[in-house]
């Protein structure tokens, strides 16, 4: 098959948040350090009302309610997650009671973990399968979902949490650019979660962003190698041959530095190139202490500036607004992105993504934007179901930072108890939203849907 990529898209955030400048007076931190330090406005979180097997449910529900899918037409699902309830029962095999019904079983794909990058593994091996013998015509639907949250201190302000649905297959909206995908994975401990009793990960905050720009490196330079070999031949490839750049977005100013570091590369490679002259100083920088090096990152930040407003910013909308939701953080750029456009201004666009899951692993690639901008084609049916996104931002409920707080704590206290009743407020979930009723003494897990 061809033209194999994202045919359809869902998002689910939650229906409540915490305003990022109240909760800088709460933590009694100095006025702009998450607003304009960070770069985040709000963030969504979750009561005890939900956890990663709801957040999947009522994306996947949604998806196939907006897109009018029936369970038969879904022919592999798997799912991307670093929210772990249970060390051994998958997430997708909770998912399969929306689909086991018309006795359509016949599913292959299970869970991948590695922090942020499961849902990229879980969407690669989605597009390998429709490009593969093993393809049986239907769809594969790849869903990634988690609840990020740490514990009070510096990174507590840059949680968040929801769910992202993507239909995968042939005749694509969003289509995956064949041969350039570029990766780098490592061993390294910057943000992991040994402790299998709590929610909150382990994370060294600052070797998490090195380790963050390094890898950004690594899959740039061997994407920028694979694009001249495939789609874009020629004698050099740079920032300026790609329409728009999505990141995995722990928070917006990092993505603002990313892309920054995305010129500096360009800049390296050509240094003589008369449209650095502004940057040309840091021509013979050394490029391990290029990181830690603030003069470099302010003069690249300037210098792109206005790239960054034109290619990246429309992606931030999601990540400003909810935080980082982890694994869909990326695939909430994509939206946000997409969001931001009209049908004629997308067709045959090309975006590049970024994903990153701290361990490490991460890759670069591309998507093509469909050229068929007639009404009922697959980008027009895209850009149309994501229309509503700002709307659907603006109708949650703000909460105090006490309440979040406290919402926290009983997360803290209750988290892996059995039996326990969530006592979460049912009333203020959107309709439609799938939630934990119970869990009975043999952690069995209930829900239902608002
Ligand atoms: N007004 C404006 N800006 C301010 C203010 C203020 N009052 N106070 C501080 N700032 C700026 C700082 O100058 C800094 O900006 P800069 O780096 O551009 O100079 C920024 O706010 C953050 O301040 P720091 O002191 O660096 O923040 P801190 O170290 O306390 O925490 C961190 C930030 C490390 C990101 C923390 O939130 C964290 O650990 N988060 C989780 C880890 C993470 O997300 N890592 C990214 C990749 S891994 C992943 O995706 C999970």
């Amino acid at each position: 098959p061809e033209n194999v990529g994202i045919v359809a898209m869902e998002i689910y955030f939650p229906s409540q948040y915490v305003d990022q400048t109240e909760l800088e007076k709460f933590d009694g931190i100095p006025a702009g350090k998450y607003t304009i330090g960070l770069g985040q406005d709000k963030m969504g979180f979750c009561s005890d009302r939900e956890d990663v097997h709801s957040l999947c449910l009522t994306v996947v529900q949604n998806l196939m309610q907006r897109n009018n899918i029936k369970p038969s037409d879904i022919g592999r699902l798997e799912v991307g997650t670093e929210t772990i309830i249970d060390k051994s029962k998958s997430v997708k095999s909770v998912l399969m009671q929306l689909f086991q019904e018309e006795d359509n079983t016949d599913m292959e794909g299970i869970d991948t973990t590695n922090a942020c990058y499961g849902g990229t593994n879980a969407l690669f091996n989605s597009v390998n399968w429709v490009e593969s013998s093993s393809w049986n015509g239907k769809y594969a639907l790849v869903v990634c979902g988690d609840i990020a949250v740490y514990a009070t201190g510096p990174a507590r302000c840059t949680g968040g949490a929801g769910a992202i649905a993507m239909l995968v297959g042939p005749n694509a909206a969003a289509i995956l650019d064949r041969g350039v995908r570029a990766s780098h994975m490592e061993h390294v401990y910057d943000f992991y979660k040994p402790d299998l009793s709590s929610e909150y990960p382990v994370v060294d905050g600052a070797l998490s962003i090195k380790c963050y720009l390094k890898a950004l490196d690594k899959c740039y330079q061997r994407y920028k190698t694979k694009a001249l070999s495939t789609y874009h031949q020629g004698s050099s490839f740079t920032m300026a041959d790609v329409d728009s750049f999505c990141f995995h977005t722990p928070f917006c100013k990092l993505v603002q530095k990313s892309v920054a570091r995305l010129m500096f590369n360009d800049f390296i490679a050509s240094p003589d190139n008369p449209k650095y002259a502004e940057v040309s100083a840091f021509r013979d920088v050394n490029p391990e202490e290029s990181y830690s090096n603030k003069d470099l990152e302010k003069a690249f930040v300037k210098a792109s500036a206005e790239v960054f407003a034109k290619k990246t910013q429309p992606s931030l909308k999601i990540a400003n607004q909810v935080g980082n939701m982890y694994t869909p953080s990326v695939y909430g750029s994509l939206c946000s992105y997409i969001s931001s456009n009209d049908v004629a201004s997308l067709a045959n666009k090309r975006a590049v993504l970024f994903s990153y899951g701290s361990g490490l692993a991460s890759s670069m690639y591309s998507v093509r934007f469909s050229e068929d901008t007639t009404p009922g084609s697959p980008l027009t049916k895209l850009v149309a179901s994501l229309a509503d996104l700002n709307t659907r931002l603006e109708s949650r409920r703000k909460v105090e930072p006490s309440l979040f707080s406290d919402a926290m704590k009983l997360r803290e206290d209750t988290h892996h108890q059995a039996p326990y009743t969530p006592v979460g407020d049912l009333s203020s979930l959107f309709p439609g939203t799938w939630y934990l009723a119970s869990v009975d003494e043999k952690h069995r897990r209930k829900y239902e849907v608002a």
